[in-house]
């Protein structure tokens, strides 16, 4: 188990802390108490919708994401870990 400095952008704020890679993006962002957007928390509404500026995340599964959107750098922050030292993910850009 790693752990990950991970900067979320939600609404213009700047979210920092540091987070278990084997942990789930929302999970822990919710946890930290930011109101990041979510709604199945299943991989299925894109409500939870991110993009990936600095870093990599991984999802074992696409979910709703199509190839091209997941080339771009959007992920399901509900479905998504880190898998980098840092990681920046931001709702403002999708
Ligand atoms: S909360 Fe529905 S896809 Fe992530």
């Amino acid at each position: 188990m790693n752990t990950t400095k991970i900067t979320l952008i939600l609404d213009g704020e700047h979210h920092k802390f540091n987070m278990n890679n084997d942990d789930i993006i929302l999970d822990v962002a919710l946890s930290n108490g930011i109101d990041a957007p979510h709604s199945c928390q299943g991989g299925i509404c894109m409500t939870c919708l991110g993009r990936v500026t600095n870093g990599k995340a991984q999802m074992d599964d696409p979910g709703m994401l199509s190839d091209e959107e997941i080339g771009e750098g959007l992920i399901l922050t509900c479905i998504s870990k880190p898998n980098s030292e840092e990681i920046t993910i931001d709702y403002d850009d999708i």
